[in-house]
This record gives C-alpha cells, sequence and structure tokens, in this order.
C-alpha cells in the first residue's frame, strides 16, 4: 500500500506531496504539530493530543485549521488510506502562506499536513537492557511548553546523543535540574521508591505520555513527586526512564557512561511500561 499524505484538504500520494517554498512553517518555523500513537489501528488518547494542539495553536494565535469533528474524521481516513495498525500519525499546523514578513500576514490560511507512518516494534534489546543518555544544556527558548515545529535544539542534542551512540540527549537548565530529553519527558525512580518527574511549566513539553501515566500511577497508589531533580540525583536514583507517544516508555540504563542503579532495568520501569500498555490496550479495546 503507497503512502498518503493530506495536505490543505487534499490526500496525495506521500512521494510527491509538497507544500508552498513559502509556507511559514518553512521560512519561520511558524507552526505547532502533534504526534499521536496508533495501535491496531486506533488512536491513542487522541483527546489529548487535540487539546494539546489546540493551546499550541492558541498560544501562537493560530485559528484551528478545522473543527474537532472534522479533525478527528480527517486523522481516521489518513490512517485509513494508509493502512496502519501499529505506528504514528503526524499532523502539523502553520500560519500558512505568505510573502515573507515576520509580522503575522492579513490574509494567509493554516495549512494543515497529515501523514502516517507505520513504526516497527521497539527494539526487545532496549527493553532488555535499557538505553544509554547524555547530557547537554538546555539550548531551547522560553516557551518549551507549546508543540512548535521549531527544534533546532533538540535536532543537535539527538544528533550528538547518536554521535555519541547514545539514545536520547536529557537537557539540564542553568541550575543543574533536567528539563527533558529532546523529544521525551524525563523520569526518575529515588532509592526510597518515590517516582519524580518535572512539573509542568513553560521549560518543559506537557507530554501527553507524562501525563497518562501520572493518572495511571496515582490510581495505583504509587509515591509521585512532580518536582525538578538535579542531574547527581538522576545519577544516584535507582532507575530511570523517558516517555513519548512513539516508545511509550524506556528504561534508562546509562546517563554520561554511569550506571544508573545496578546497569539493569529496574521493576518500576517495566511494570510502568506495562501499565501505559495496558491503558492503551482498554482504548483499543473500547475504540
Ligand atoms: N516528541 N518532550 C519533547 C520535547 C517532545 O518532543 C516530546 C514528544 C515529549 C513527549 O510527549 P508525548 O508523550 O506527548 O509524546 C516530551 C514527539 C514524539 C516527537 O517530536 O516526535
Amino acid at each position: 500500500m503507497s503512502r498518503i499524505a493530506y495536505v490543505n484538504g487534499r490526500y496525495q500520494p506521500h512521494r510527491t506531496a509538497a507544500v508552498h517554498i513559502e509556507d511559514r512553517g518553512y521560512q519561520f518555523a511558524d507552526g505547532v504539530y502533534e504526534v499521536v500513537p496508533v495501535q491496531r489501528g486506533k488512536l491513542i488518547d487522541e483527546d489529548l493530543h487535540l487539546d494539546r494542539l489546540e493551546f499550541s495553536l492558541g498560544e501562537l494565535e493560530i485559528a484551528p485549521p478545522m473543527e474537532r469533528r472534522a479533525f478527528k474524521f480527517v486523522l481516521r481516513e489518513v490512517l485509513r488510506r494508509n493502512g496502519i495498525d501499529r505506528g504514528i500519525l503526524y499532523m502539523q499546523v502553520t500560519r500558512g502562506v505568505a510573502p515573507r514578513e515576520h509580522k503575522f500576514p492579513l490574509m494567509a490560511r493554516p495549512a494543515l499536513v497529515i501523514t502516517a507512518k507505520r513504526l516497527k516494534p521497539v527494539p526487545a534489546q532496549y527493553l532488555e537492557e535499557g538505553v544509554g543518555i547524555i547530557t547537554i544544556p538546555d539550548l531551547r527558548w522560553k516557551r518549551c511548553d507549546i508543540k512548535t515545529i521549531g527544534l533546532l535544539a533538540n535536532v543537535l542534542g539527538k544528533q550528538r546523543a547518536a554521535e555519541e551512540g547514545a539514545y536520547e540527549a536529557w537537557q539540564v537548565d542553568p541550575e543543574g535540574h533536567v528539563t527533558e530529553g529532546t523529544s521525551t519527558n524525563a523520569w526518575i525512580v529515588t532509592k526510597d521508591r518515590k517516582i519524580v518527574t518535572r512539573p509542568l511549566g513553560r521549560e518543559i513539553l506537557p507530554g501527553v505520555t507524562r501525563r497518562a501515566l501520572l493518572a495511571l500511577l496515582q490510581a495505583e497508589n504509587f509515591v509521585l513527586e512532580e518536582r525538578s531533580f538535579a542531574l547527581s540525583e538522576a545519577l544516584a536514583a535507582a532507575e530511570a526512564f523517558l516517555t513519548s507517544s512513539s516508545v511509550f516508555l524506556l528504561p534508562i540504563t546509562n546517563i554520561d557512561g554511569e550506571k544508573v542503579g545496578d546497569g539493569r532495568p529496574g521493576d518500576f520501569s517495566k511494570r510502568l511500561r506495562q501499565l501505559y500498555l495496558d491503558h492503551a490496550a482498554r482504548q483499543v479495546s473500547a475504540a
């Protein structure tokens, strides 16, 4: 089945789908995006993603390209036309096409692109051995709570991680506290079994996986602390892990070349990954 992309009202072959050279996303990164997981052909936590998209659009004063019901219809249509069983759906809204000038154009209509991608299961090695990460200074702007397509610092960070043979880079603020990964939220489990993740604020993306997992943890009576943690605390933690829509939850067993805990994925990471998978499976069977 060849891939199909949705571009401003049209379903086009993915290979040749294109937007105009003066799209403000291309010229200014003036746009926002979402990545929604797909399991057994169903979107997971769809409304939470659409809520965040609305928030991001609102913060940038970009009008939603369509109302939510229509949006949901198009998302399903893209999934159907691509025959996606397991993967991700990507959607991007920019301020639209206009002659290049920094201030908002008077006439531009928001541009919407939606694509779908099949994903292989997370490699067993990541789950059995965990992944290694590096740490880098957080060079991003002061509104990381908006899911904008302006991801240059994230791109550079992920590239550095790859060059150093690591899976991800945790970004560290000037106070020495971990903000988040370049495309994932950051968590630790302390030696006294508290699960810690940075509170929401302008320094991190309000991850949908983070939010879903927090609700599951509360329901299961885990001890949670939403607070900043220092890199030194992460290095001394019993466990560390990361979350995102594309990998759900991966154990981190190495930070900057130092073992986390005993260097093996811990029980919390395994249990919490399963909790999240069960949560996704419930949505699939309810849909
Ligand atoms: N990344 N932090 C950042 C900076 C992110 O880019 C992401 C998501 C997350 C996790 O958020 P969520 O749980 O809603 O996926 C945290 C997506 C997957 C990406 O850019 O591909």
